[in-house]
């Protein structure tokens, strides 16, 4: 009887407690709701009109570096395109290699390492494209190979793709550097760009297997040409260069309009670039940054 009784009146209780946390668990999904929407979902894959991986190929041991342009593309984003940035390089040598670089993959998720020994024209980007389908667990619309002393602009990046054929694609700055003609000859290692299907078909055609030592911009051009491949050529000057003064006619004056800057050798580099582009104004200014310039 007893037990009954106290069965009889813990029951409203009991249910008008489940009403507050339904309470609570709908308001919370009100409340957060349209922030997931406008914050995080609308701008995410789904509504991004294609993908671009951005490998930038480096060397292990350049981890400072590596901090760096993490940086540098991790405060660029375009609305257009769904863009990866990883780091690219061969395989490891030392144990301290694997201890950090395992901390860097735990932290960032942002580093390829391929089945080859470090070296520049020795394979290296051939291994990284005939890799990439068997690696990836997506595939990309587009794939690029980077240097690690360039400066790419992301959003005009991706404007630029934008129009372009989504296949049988080759996009960069074509040497030599007074070509107009994308097809004469080969896009520049700075920064270029090919397809997906550009991409299975180095990893499945004899011809790149056959062909991997030497200047590595300078054989992917020449795998194309053999393979009559890459149809849709695309050559972006003057919006792709080498920075003023580094190498000869590839280089001009920093503009505004500009998609890809190389040749950043020294601090001074990157800083002169860093300032043009305004790379940096979006910083608030603050109290807990005493003396911090603007
Ligand atoms: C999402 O992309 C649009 C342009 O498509 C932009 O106007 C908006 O600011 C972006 N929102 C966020 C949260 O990044
Ligand atoms: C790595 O490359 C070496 C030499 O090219 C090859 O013999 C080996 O089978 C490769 N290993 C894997 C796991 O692909
Ligand atoms: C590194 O790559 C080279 C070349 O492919 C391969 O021969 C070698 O076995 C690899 N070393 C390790 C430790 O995987
Ligand atoms: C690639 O090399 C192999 C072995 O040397 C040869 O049999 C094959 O014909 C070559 N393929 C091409 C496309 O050059
Ligand atoms: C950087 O900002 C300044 C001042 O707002 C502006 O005049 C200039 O055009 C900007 N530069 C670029 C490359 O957008």
């Amino acid at each position: 009887m007893n037990q009954k009784r106290l069965v009889f009146t813990m029951l409203p209780l009991m249910a008008s407690a489940l009403l507050v946390v339904i309470f609570i668990i709908f308001n919370h999904l009100c409340v957060n709701t349209p922030l997931l929407t406008s914050s995080n979902v609308q701008n995410s894959t789904s509504t991004k009109q294609f993908s671009l991986l951005i490998g930038i190929l480096t060397r292990a041991d350049n981890y400072a570096h590596r901090h760096f342009l993490r940086l540098i593309y991790g405060i660029q984003s375009s609305p257009l395109a769904q863009i990866d940035v990883k780091f690219v390089f061969c395989n490891l040598t030392k144990q301290e290699q694997r201890v950090l670089i395992s901390l860097e993959i735990l932290r960032f998720n942002d580093i390829i390492i391929l089945n080859c020994s470090e070296n520049m024209n020795f394979g290296k980007t051939y291994t990284y494209f005939s890799s990439l389908p068997h690696i990836l667990s997506q595939s990309y619309d587009y794939v690029m190979k980077a240097d690690d002393d360039v400066f790419l602009r992301l959003m005009p990046l991706a404007s630029s793709l934008q129009p372009l054929p989504r296949s049988d694609l080759y996009y960069g700055f074509v040497i030599p550097c007074q070509s107009m003609n994308p097809f004469v000859s080969y896009m520049s290692g700075m920064g270029y760009i090919l397809s997906w299907d550009m991409v299975e078909w180095i990893a499945n055609s004899d011809i790149p297997r056959n062909d991997t030592i030497g200047p590595e911009d300078k054989l992917v051009g020449r795998w194309l040409d053999r393979g009559r491949k890459a149809r849709n050529r695309f050559s972006n000057k003057p919006a792709m260069y080498d920075y003023p003064g580094m190498n000869g006619r590839c280089s001009h004056e920093l503009i505004p309009d500009t998609i890809a800057v190389h040749r950043l050798k020294r601090w001074d580099q990157w800083l002169a670039v860093i300032r043009y582009f305004n790379v940096t104004k979006e910083l608030k200014s603050s109290k807990l940054y005493h003396g911090l310039d603007f």
